[in-house]
């Protein structure tokens, strides 16, 4: 098991301003930031992003989401960080997600939903490497 996971704040969290609330709760729920950069990606680098879903019907709604404002990539660390951070998030769509967190509070929709967490260790290495590189990532 890793101890370290892999976000996003998306476009719409950012424009909402929300990303000082979004972190706050990341860090009351003992996540400790080892890396992060505010970004904007290109919708070439979105696709490659998320490139695992691009048989997908919504693979060009996602793709020009995400690369339609800046974001803010993390990555974070604590014990059993993959499936802790994918409980803090709640569902992928806000109206299932639970009271308290964080797609309850900031995503208004399954499109839209505030922050992405890796779904797997595996993942989690794959998807920081997209974003740090050596340096970058202590
Ligand atoms: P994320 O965790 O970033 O990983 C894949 C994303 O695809 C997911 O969050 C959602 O934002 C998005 N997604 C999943 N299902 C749909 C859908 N039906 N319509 C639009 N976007 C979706």
């Amino acid at each position: 098991m890793s101890n370290r996971t892999f976000t996003m704040i998306k476009p719409d969290a950012v424009r909402g301003g929300n990303i000082g609330n979004i972190l706050q709760m990341i860090n009351a729920a003992g996540f400790k930031i080892v890396a992060m950069k505010y970004t904007k990606l290109s919708l070439e680098q979105a696709g490659k992003f998320y490139e695992v879903h691009n048989a997908r019907p919504f693979y060009g709604e996602l793709t020009e989401f995400m690369s339609g404002g800046p974001i803010v990539a993390a990555i974070l660390e604590k014990e059993n960080a993959v499936a802790d951070f994918r409980k803090l998030i709640g569902a992928t769509n806000p109206a299932q997600a639970e009271e308290g967190t964080i797609r309850k509070k900031y995503a208004a929709s399954v499109g839209e939903n505030a922050v992405h967490g890796s779904d797997s260790d595996e993942n989690a290495k794959i998807e920081g490497d997209f974003f740090f590189n050596g340096l970058e990532r202590p």
